[in-house]
């Protein structure tokens, strides 16, 4: 890989030479911070840092962030190039960077999408990187390097400050290729950031994938950084891409540090399906007798909601929802009168019933139709055996509140927790089979 790599460093990149001047000079910024940090090649090892902390020579952090403020930790070179010339090998005009910091990546980015447009006789405006950046100081840095680099580089990047999980949440087109470039923070040459290990950085990854995964054109490419040095921070994100049935397809280069690239390939609709039917719903086929309602109909259970995000982040985050489908007020599902809702359709896939959330746009709040549920409203789920402690902190993450039911019973058999809107939902311990406990009723009386 070096040698390839080395040889990559003179051919690999199309750039003005002051670009490549200024992309050498800022990578040599961060290599020789990164070794005064200890970090070396693909971030931190948890055992290094495991040691340092048994043998007392470490001393935990208390501010990760503080600490990174004025660190580039850009990506390397090679790594750099690599994502580079993917880009171009795919003709990918939309990229997303999740993790921009003093913005070095981002330059191959934008050369990348920006000779894309030009040889595919696209208007400047059609390409773009969505840079982000939660801290100010790096991001003003960002833009300071991307105004050097000028205007091959700069008019290509449209940068997003603040948290990613806030600033993608809308306003997303389609996307061609995202790259997370992230690291399980733990070690920092002697210091150890071990109270902030799991929820700092790599932790962002898979949240942020859910969030873009609407917009992922099929055969879109992500890129992940560290996924071997920082495999702990990313065990959520490799375990969701490599399930059974994943629409990615991954394979890990051997780049210091492990670099994961997984190509988007959602499943197809079964030819049986599209063959029945253009629509979204599937059409039963003509039944002269009529059909009512039997066991075996599937379920929509359907709500007013107040925030359409927050309600896939609660259900999708917090119970491995899937989103089944969605449509915005733009892609009209109107009735006669004009009236738009956007929606989402939400569950598990294999499941025999689902959730729909329905955002009213009516101007007027007195007539709009808005969540009012009441504390006996309940959905309840019965898991059949003990809760899983971290699924409640997994909903209470994802925006729910842990509540104490009106209903003593449940607080006996399960736990209630509220989602954004105030709809209650019960993880019930026990089991329920409508036949068994009808013929138990029977039998009692
Ligand atoms: C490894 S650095 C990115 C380096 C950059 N890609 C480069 O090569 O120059 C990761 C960056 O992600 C940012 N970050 C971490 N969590 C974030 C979040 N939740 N939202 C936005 N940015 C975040 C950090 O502040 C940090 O600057």
């Amino acid at each position: 890989m070096d040698n390839t790599a080395s040889q990559a460093h003179t051919t690999g990149l199309r750039a003005p030479a002051h670009v490549r001047s200024l992309l050498a000079h800022l990578h040599t910024l961060s290599l020789d911070q990164e070794n005064q940090l200890g970090l070396g090649n693909g971030g931190p090892s948890i055992n290094k840092a495991t040691d340092a902390l048994r043998s007392g020579s470490a001393q935990p952090a208390r501010n990760f962030d503080d600490t990174m403020r004025d660190k580039f930790i850009a990506l390397t070179e090679d790594k750099a190039l690599f994502v580079y010339n993917m880009i171009r090998a795919k003709g990918a005009l939309t990229v997303v960077e999740a993790g921009t910091s003093f913005g070095v990546s981002t330059i191959y980015l934008a050369l990348a999408v920006g000779q894309n447009a030009s040889s595919a006789g696209k208007m400047q405006s059609e390409a773009r990187v969505i840079a982000t950046e939660r801290e100010p100081t790096k991001a003003a840095k960002a833009r300071e390097h991307w105004k050097m680099a000028g205007e091959t580089v700069e008019q290509y990047i449209e940068l997003r400050e603040g948290d990613i999980l806030q600033t993608l949440r809308s306003d997303v087109p389609e996307v061609d290729f995202i790259l997370f470039d992230s690291m399980l923070p733990l070690t920092c040459g002697h210091m150890i950031f071990a109270d902030r290990l799991y929820t700092v950085w790599t932790p962002m990854v898979l949240p942020t994938l859910k969030l873009l995964e609407l917009s992922l054109k099929p055969g879109a490419v992500i890129i992940a950084d560290n996924v071997v040095s920082s495999k702990e921070g990313y065990s959520d994100f490799l375990a969701y891409i490599n399930r059974t049935e994943s629409p990615y397809s991954t394979v890990t280069l051997p780049y210091p540090g492990g670099l994961s690239m997984s190509t988007f390939r959602p499943m197809l609709v079964p030819e049986d399906l599209t063959e029945r039917t253009s629509n979204l719903e599937i059409f039963a086929p003509p039944d002269k007798t009529g059909r009512a309602p039997e066991a075996k109909s599937h379920i929509r259970i359907a709500r007013p909601t107040r925030d359409i995000g927050e309600a896939q982040r609660f259900y999708v985050d917090g119970l491995d929802m899937q989103v089944l489908y969605r449509v915005t007020a733009e892609g009209t599902a109107h009735d006669a009168s004009g009236h738009v809702d956007d929606l989402i359709m939400l569950g598990w896939p294999d499941a025999s019933w689902h959730l729909e959330f329905v955002l009213d746009h009516t101007e007027d709040a007195a007539n709009a139709c808005l969540p009012r549920p009441t504390v006996e409203d309940l959905l309840v789920v019965y898991v059949d055996g003990p809760i899983d402690r971290n699924v409640l902190q997994r909903l209470v993450n994802a925006g729910g509140r842990e509540v104490r039911p009106k209903n003593p019973y449940w607080e006996q058999w399960g736990v209630t927790v509220e989602d954004p809107d105030g709809y209650r939902i019960v993880l019930s311990q026990r089991q329920w089979v409508n036949k068994e406990v009808r013929a138990r009723w029977i039998a009692s009386k």
